[in-house]
């Protein structure tokens, strides 16, 4: 897709999750009923440890194969930064970095991060040091209830590691899929703008959206 993101169908999730779910290099839980395919091992239906990079880290969480990164990120690594709204795909409240992109955490089985790298909004300042697009939005005033917040800066983050100073046209498209029920679109354009290094502060979105 244009802008990077990864799509995962509900179809993809089903497949995944079936009572055989094969995934690489995850470690079995048990003896396999058949042969796996060469490369993949058979997993589940039990718990299964799942290693990865989280924030920079070295992680690891013990989930049933059906378990969503989401659900993991959450429930059992208590970093409940990453929201649960639709839980299907259809509002990017759930948005994580996996391998750098930018995925719903709902559409992606917690064992299908094993061996990659997963970045969540509780890893993207730098101890003290905001992330220039949390900062904007700050500056911005970008956020009102806040729930889609996370998910919407995670989006904007992603944009501006690929596309320095971009349009207001290619941030519209960046957080297509993040939706805000407050309506802070305007306030998000004119953060990401300024934290892009282009023209953020106009001086009109600001006050508009309100
Ligand atoms: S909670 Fe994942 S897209 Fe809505
Ligand atoms: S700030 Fe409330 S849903 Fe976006």
């Amino acid at each position: 897709m244009e802008d990077g993101r990864i799509r995962v169908t509900r179809r993809d999730v089903l497949r995944g999750a079936g009572a055989a779910a094969l995934v690489g290099a995850v470690a079995a839980g048990q003896e396999p009923a058949a042969p796996p395919a060469k490369g993949l091992a058979r997993v589940g239906p039990g718990a299964v440890r799942v290693p990865f990079t989280l924030n920079g880290a070295a992680a690891e969480v013990s989930v049933e194969p059906r378990v969503t990164l989401l659900d993991a990120l959450r429930d059992r690594l208590d970093l409940t930064g990453t929201k649960r709204i639709c839980d299907h795909g259809a509002c990017g409240g759930c948005t994580v970095f996996l391998d750098g992109k930018p995925v719903n955490s709902c559409l992606v089985l917690a064992v299908d991060v094993s061996g990659r790298e997963v970045t969540t909004i509780e890893g993207l300042a730098k101890g003290d040091d905001l992330h220039p697009v949390q900062a904007a939005f700050v500056k911005h005033d970008a956020a009102m209830c806040g729930f889609c917040t996370p998910g919407m800066v995670m989006s904007c983050a992603a944009l501006l590691s690929v596309t320095k100073n971009p349009t207001e046209e290619q941030i519209r498209r960046a957080v297509a899929g993040n939706l805000c029920r407050c309506g802070t679109y305007p306030h998000v354009f004119a953060a990401v703008r300024e934290a892009g290094g282009g023209r953020g502060a106009d001086g009109g979105a600001g006050e508009a959206a309100r």
